[in-house]
């Protein structure tokens, strides 16, 4: 696999873990299971909204969809569908703030919104990272020249690298380590 493929299956976990965590634990706050802790909640939030948009996304648009737009005509609806997507992430990733913010404010009558704001969240880049990893990186691989996958991968690194400062990447996997910490069983992160 390359080295590009590899860092976006990576990504893809953290987020679906961090997703799938955070799911679980308003799950058991709306049981009644569990006090909300905002630490934890604002941690998660943070993390699955600017993991995506700062570090995730455009990688894939820039390079990986870019080149995969250059070799094939055919595939223009698709990528059209997935940048879409990508925009989509982003509005919905705004709704989930504001409602995580008016929960803090308002308390428990505030829950509800919050939680369908995680779901419908969590819903949408569930659908979108399988779709990528089911049809668009099989999609790549087919129609990607060796060359162009050395491009791809080189602008991967140098993307990071340009994107963020070595303090804020290792900022993202700090955040990681503590919410894997913090994430109460049975919903653990793993690694
Ligand atoms: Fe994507
Ligand atoms: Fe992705």
């Amino acid at each position: 696999m390359t080295k590009a493929m590899t860092i976006i299956r990576a990504e893809h976990r953290a987020i679906g873990a961090v997703l799938k965590g955070l799911l679980g634990v308003v799950a058991e706050i709306e049981a009644g299971n569990r006090e909300p802790d905002f630490r934890l909640i604002d941690a998660m939030v943070h993390y699955i909204e600017a993991m995506p948009e700062t570090l995730h996304h455009p990688k894939e648009d820039e390079y990986l969809y870019a080149a995969l737009a250059d070799r094939t005509e055919d595939q223009k609806p698709l990528l059209d569908e997935i940048h879409a997507e990508h925009g989509a992430g982003r509005e919905i990733g705004r709704d989930l703030i504001a409602s995580l913010l008016a929960y803090r404010v308002q308390g428990a009558s505030a829950l509800a919104p919050f939680a369908a704001a995680v779901r419908a969240y969590t819903e949408l880049q569930w659908t979108h990272m399988r779709k990528e990893e089911e049809i668009l990186l099989p999609l790549a691989e087919r129609l990607l020249s060796a060359s162009d996958w050395a491009a791809v991968d080189a602008a991967f690194e140098a993307n990071d690298e340009a994107r963020l400062e070595p303090e804020k990447r290792k900022a993202f996997r700090e955040l990681f380590r503590r919410l894997a910490a913090l994430t109460p069983a049975p919903f653990g992160l793993g690694d």
